[in-house]
């Protein structure tokens, strides 16, 4: 697929101004050095300071059944696990968008999908990956960076260049081999409750599958979130 590439210095948010270009109906990959309201999943906000890589991905489909939108999410993980390992990094898929090294963060993936009747018509692929940005102190604890992990400072064009190579691949059937935490035991978040469970993986459709008072159960994603490590 052909993409057009439009770069800011700064911006509020990659995947807000990816927004404002659906209208035009063209692919389009927006990147920026640094954001000033970068948006994680769930409301939150996600911390963007100028040293890392904050990219959305505009794609439109023609025939993209909806059922297969988890393919879409994949991609991208994948292909920033790809990169990752490309730079000499360990990473791991935290299902369903978060990529993890070490037991920190490293990147987040925010994804934006629109809908006709039963097809996917576009998805904007927003990605934040801390390559060598400062992270907040109280972040420290649950984030981390290519830098902070390697000693060694990358160049984010040259990161921007792999991640955009392995964006174009064909990778999606790679995240069951980065998926993370298989076997450990999480912690789940239903609206305040909280559940323990063992996980056993992710289904084609992008469902939890865990291990609950002997029973195997499975969650959609909107109905619940994933706690690992420190998190519990
Ligand atoms: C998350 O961790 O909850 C998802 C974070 C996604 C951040 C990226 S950075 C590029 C794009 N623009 C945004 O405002 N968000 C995504």
């Amino acid at each position: 697929m052909n993409y057009e590439i439009e770069r800011f210095e700064s911006i509020g948010s990659t995947n807000d101004y990816a927004k404002t270009k659906r209208e035009d109906r063209k692919n389009l990959i927006v990147i920026a050095n640094s954001q000033t309201g970068g948006r994680g999943t769930k409301g939150r906000s996600f911390s963007s300071k100028g040293g890392g890589l904050y990219l959305s991905v505009l794609t439109f489909y023609e025939q993209f059944p909806a059922t297969r939108a988890f393919e879409i999410m994949q991609k991208g993980a994948v292909a920033v696990c790809e990169t990752l390992e490309k730079f000499g990094l360990q990473p791991k898929i935290k299902w369903p968008n978060d990529i993890y090294v070490n037991g920190k963060k490293i990147c987040g993936i925010l994804v934006e999908n629109t809908f006709s009747g039963n097809l996917l018509s576009s998805s904007i692929v927003g990605i934040g990956l801390n390559i060598q940005n400062d992270l907040e102190e109280e972040l420290l604890e649950i984030a981390t960076s290519m830098y902070r992990e390697t000693g060694k400072r990358f160049l984010p064009s040259e990161v921007e260049r792999t991640l955009l190579r392995f964006l174009q691949t064909d990778n999606q059937e790679k995240y069951q081999s980065y998926l993370g935490f298989i076997g450990e035991e999480v912690s789940l978040l239903c609206g305040e409750q909280r559940e323990k469970a063992t996980f056993l993986g992710v289904d084609k459709q992008g469902n939890l599958t865990v291990k609950q008072d002997g029973e195997t159960r499975v969650y959609a994603s909107a109905e619940i979130s994933l706690r690992t490590g420190e998190r519990l």
